[in-house]
């Protein structure tokens, strides 16, 4: 059965590590080709299962190049894509590289990327900027805007953009006013929103009112959100996501990816899972709907984006 609402996102299947909570790397030498159909699995896990959304970047090292391979294979337009641009891939698959993207949001870069990203093509209905903010310029640089445009008119794509930090609901409202033709150019975001940052919620009306979808990231605060005696303050917190739990017979993952979607019922909510496990709990999250008053309960629960943000910098690549 096709999935409604949870896509896939290909982060943790593109590069040997990915920011969570991880304590310890992997004591595993890294094997490339392992890594790789490990990748492939996940990604026939996913669709065997109904996944029919996959969100992908360059930036996320052999993500997008897996996925151009596999959508070659599967050769079903039921398929939905979304990529992005700006971030480059620069760590060579070695674990404990020191920088492991560089970003940069120039109409070089734009153009370079596109030329491997629309590999993606026809599956490919959303391209994103990366991760926009105000520092780079890219909202204000009109030929990158005018660009985008074109790209959408030449392929009949959805443009959109991807927010991190604690300042996404200020890039929102900037990214909402642009227009390219008189035409509203951003009609997808990409933001984070989970039950700790739940800025994004005040959005909710223009947000699903766009052409293109409101796709949520991070909705498990990159593993923050599973029980975790490291995180003493949401320890009340994660005793009422227990108690849904045994509910609702899920995990607490479940529970709060479908926290998102009791707040905004029209979003792709990403999984970013990377093994058959977690992806099968994950998935659990469609079957449920928390009541209103469980959702108000868990919205109790949310901190501050400041807060939530600095947590989120402490966070390693593992
Ligand atoms: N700027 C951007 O555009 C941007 C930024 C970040 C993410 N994204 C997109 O959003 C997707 C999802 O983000 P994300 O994966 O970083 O964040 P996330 O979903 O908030 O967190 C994933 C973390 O939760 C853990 N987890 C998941 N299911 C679990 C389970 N059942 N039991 C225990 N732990 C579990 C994972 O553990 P493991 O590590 O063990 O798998 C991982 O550490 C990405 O793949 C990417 O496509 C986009």
């Amino acid at each position: 059965m096709k999935l409604k609402y949870l896509g896939l996102g290909t982060a943790a299947i593109g590069r040997p590590v990915y920011i969570n909570i991880k304590e310890n790397a992997d004591e595993k030498p890294f094997n490339l080709s392992a890594f790789k159909t490990d990748g492939l699995k996940v990604l026939d896990e996913a669709y065997n299962n109904g996944v029919r959304f996959f969100d992908t970047s360059p930036g996320y090292g052999l993500a997008e190049e897996l996925l151009v391979g596999w959508l070659k294979q599967k050769n079903d337009p039921n398929i939905k894509v979304s990529t992005k641009w700006g971030y480059t891939y620069v760590a060579n698959f070695q674990p404990d590289a020191t920088i492991h993207e560089v970003k940069e949001h120039s109409l070089k870069k734009l153009n370079e990327q596109w030329e491997q990203s629309q590999l993606l093509l026809p599956n490919l209905g959303l391209y994103q900027i990366h991760s926009a903010t105000l520092d780079t310029g890219v909202l204000d640089n009109l030929e990158v805007l005018k660009r985008l445009h074109e790209l959408k008119k030449m392929h009949n794509i959805t443009i959109g953009l991807s927010t991190t930090g604690n300042n996404q609901t200020e890039i929102l409202e900037e990214a909402l006013s642009i227009e390219v033709e008189n035409e509203t150019l951003f009609q997808s975001y990409q933001s984070t929103f989970n039950i700790l940052d739940q800025s994004l919620a005040q959005y909710k009306n223009e947000l699903q009112k766009l052409s293109g979808p409101f796709i949520i990231k991070e909705a498990l605060a990159n593993g923050r959100l599973i029980p975790n005696s490291n995180y003493f303050d949401y320890k009340n917190l994660y005793t009422f996501m227990g108690i849904l739990a045994q509910k609702y017979k899920v995990g607490e993952d479940a529970i709060a990816l479908a926290y998102c979607r009791s707040i905004f019922p029209k979003a792709i909510v990403l999984s970013g899972a990377n093994s058959k496990a977690h992806l099968e709990a994950n998935i659990r999250a469609e079957s449920i709907a928390l009541t209103n008053s469980e959702t108000e309960q868990l919205s109790a629960f949310g901190i501050s984006s400041d807060k939530y943000w600095q947590e989120r910098k402490q966070l390693k690549w593992h």
